[in-house]
């Protein structure tokens, strides 16, 4: 490994195979940053990796957020053969659209595991290996469902709730390590598990409630993720939760008069 190589950051990304998560892959190489792309999917790992290509700054790495011992093990197979991690972005997550009346405990429980689990899990090991190396940073995806309430999103909503407060908890609590932690809260960004969950009727209602007037693209929370990531732009940000979201949380009255 060169000299440069080996003091550019090291930025672990979950659900890095697709989406969001690929979009912060790729952002994260642009900053000239070196990335491990960790996902549960072998097939959007393979994609990910046939787009990307081989390169030594990049690592692909199979995990599963929710299995407490994966994780423990994958973060510490990264550091020892990538190298000293600097930051996260915990953006493996599942949605399921479903009324409140047909969710089942299990439903309920897979989408917790994943999202707010599987965040604190990684965020926990991450910490660990981050901690007194200064200017660590975390960063998790939650989502506009976990400040409004959105038709269908009982599991998912909580579990994005859920995030964000642990991200102010874990501020507090990780601050004296030298880790920041911040959360990103999108509206609808246009990706696969977007395309898979909203219908056109479900779409046309998400853009008239949008100011922007528009789906957000991956690349639009990326450069938010990048923004948080770096601690010469945000180094006095912390507990904080962003919204990428075209304006959705900040408004409600359209017309007047
Ligand atoms: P996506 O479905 O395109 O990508 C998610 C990736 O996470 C997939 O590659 C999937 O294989 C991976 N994944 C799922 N479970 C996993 C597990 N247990 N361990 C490791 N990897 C796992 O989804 P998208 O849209 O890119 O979402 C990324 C994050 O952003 C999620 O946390 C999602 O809840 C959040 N978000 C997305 C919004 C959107 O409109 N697309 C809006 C608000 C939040």
């Amino acid at each position: 490994m060169s000299n440069a190589m080996s003091t550019a950051p090291a930025i672990l990304v979950t659900g890095g195979a697709s989406g969001i998560g690929f979009a912060v892959v790729d952002a994260v190489l642009a900053e000239g940053w070196r990335a491990i792309c960790a996902d549960v999917s072998e097939p959007n790992l393979a994609s990910a990796r046939e787009k990307l290509g081989h390169r030594a700054e990049l690592r692909f790495e199979h995990l599963d957020v929710a299995d407490e011992d994966a994780v423990v093990s994958a973060v510490a197979t990264c550091e020892r053969e990538f190298g000293p991690l600097a930051g996260i972005v915990n953006s493996a997550g599942i949605a399921r659209d479903i009324p409140a009346l047909e969710t089942s405990a299990k439903i309920f429980r897979q989408v917790l595991d994943v999202n707010l689990l599987g965040t604190f899990l990684v965020a926990r090991e991450a910490a660990k290996a981050m901690r007194g190396r200064g200017d660590g940073a975390i960063v998790n995806l939650a989502s506009v469902s976990g400040l409004v309430g959105n038709q269908g999103r009982t599991a998912y909503g909580s579990s994005k709730g859920g995030v964000i407060v642990m991200t102010q908890v874990l501020a507090l609590e990780f601050a004296p390590l030298g880790i920041r932690v911040n959360a990103i809260a999108p509206g609808p960004i246009d990706t696969p598990m977007v395309k898979e969950m909203h219908s056109e009727k479900a779409r046309a209602a998400w853009i008239d409630l949008v100011p922007q007037q528009r789906y957000g693209t991956p690349a639009d929370v990326a450069s938010a993720a990048v923004f948080l990531l770096d601690a010469r732009k945000s180094g006095y940000v912390t507990g904080q939760t962003i919204c990428v979201d075209g304006g959705f949380t900040a408004t409600r009255l359209r017309t007047s008069g």
